[in-house]
């Protein structure tokens, strides 16, 4: 099948784009120094190829996110990096522990309580390291681990996610300031112990030498958020989308806020030619935008890309693997849900 023969919207990655991303990252961080975040993609076959690479161990966020990676055998070291209380899915996850090494991030003896009463084996403590969501103060970090082993539960490390630090403009002031949040999570780990050390992300990968491992995940599709940083990472993922309706001062395609997550921002929009082109707004199930150059007839297709990557995939059931033009796979995004 051709590229252009799909229906649309269609979210179409390729493949070499990506393989080259899956590259550029393990070598950075080879092997198990890169714990792939795979809320990123969604996508299990993704994750396989991300294995196939080096990387055995992953980092999920929703319990749905690690049942299908147990499912797909890459159930290897397998971190919810979140937050659960929830006791039908804490108990799905002990469940999955005959098959799978699975670790619970806890950050409050609510948290450390759950998982022990579901049976949960093994947990992480998640540290606050300046981004104002979850993880413990880095001084109650060694009473949240005492507690979990008290339960009999293994306490694997620390993890924190400096968020807040991914997209900064000045590169001193970054480097600074993750060193700062790191220093945080070591003397959290001071207080732990543990063999894991776990942070950062795709706006981070580069600064990191204190940690035993990245949680990076965007770096594989990426999108035009990330893309303005000066990574050696491409964008891989688009949607593709058709153009329905035209007129000589606009045009409308048929890719919308149902097909695209926008909360980073307007999407690029090109045409196959090549030819950048003014975004004015999006809407349920459109784009409006002007060709810098030429007019867009009714029926040409154009490459939307994201600029928020995680949330988009979620929007799709598919993703279309191309090569050039050629389509050489279906991927189910099967990852998604809680
Ligand atoms: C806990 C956690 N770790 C790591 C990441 C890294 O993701 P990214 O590669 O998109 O920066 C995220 C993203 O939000 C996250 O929530």
């Amino acid at each position: 099948v051709n590229l252009l023969e799909l229906p649309t919207p269609a979210l179409v990655i390729d493949a070499d784009v990506l393989e080259y991303n899956l590259t550029a990252m393990a070598r950075v961080h080879p092997g198990s120094s890169l714990r792939p975040h795979v809320k990123a993609h969604k996508c299990t076959a993704l994750a396989a190829l991300q294995r196939e690479e080096g990387h055995h161990a992953f980092t999920c966020a929703t319990p749905r996110e690690v049942l299908g990676m147990v499912a797909s055998g890459l159930g290897d070291d397998l971190l919810l990096a979140n937050e659960v209380l929830d006791p039908a899915r804490l108990r799905a996850l002990a469940a999955a522990q005959d098959h799978a090494r699975i670790t619970v991030a806890v950050d409050s003896a609510h948290t450390v309580d759950a998982a022990a009463a579901a049976g949960i084996r093994a947990v992480l403590v998640d540290v606050n390291v300046g981004l104002p969501r979850c993880g413990c103060r880095p001084d109650e970090a060694g009473r949240i681990a005492d507690l979990a082993r008290r339960h009999g539960m293994e306490v694997r490390g620390v993890m924190g996610y400096e968020g807040h630090l991914m997209v900064l403009p000045d590169a001193e002031d970054q480097r600074n300031r993750v060193d700062d949040a790191m220093d945080r999570l070591l003397a959290a780990h001071e207080l732990v112990g543990g063999p894991v050390v776990s942070a950062g992300g795709t706006g981070t990968y580069h600064l990191h030498r204190r940690v035993t491992e990245v949680q990076a995940g965007s770096y594989a599709l990426m999108d035009s958020h990330y893309a303005t940083l000066g990574h050696p990472f491409e964008q891989a993922c688009h949607v593709y989308g058709t153009v329905i309706s035209a007129n000589p001062k606009f045009a409308v395609a048929d890719v919308g806020l149902k097909a695209l997550a926008m909360d980073h921002g307007n999407p690029t929009v090109e045409t196959l030619d090549g030819q950048g082109t003014d975004v004015w707004f999006l809407s349920d199930e459109h784009v409006t935008f002007v060709p810098h150059t030429g007019v867009a007839e009714v029926g040409d297709r154009v490459r939307v890309g994201p600029a928020h990557i995680d949330p988009t995939m979620t929007m799709h059931e598919v993703a279309w693997l191309v090569r050039g033009h050629d389509v050489i796979d279906r991927w189910a995004i099967d990852l998604r849900g809680w």
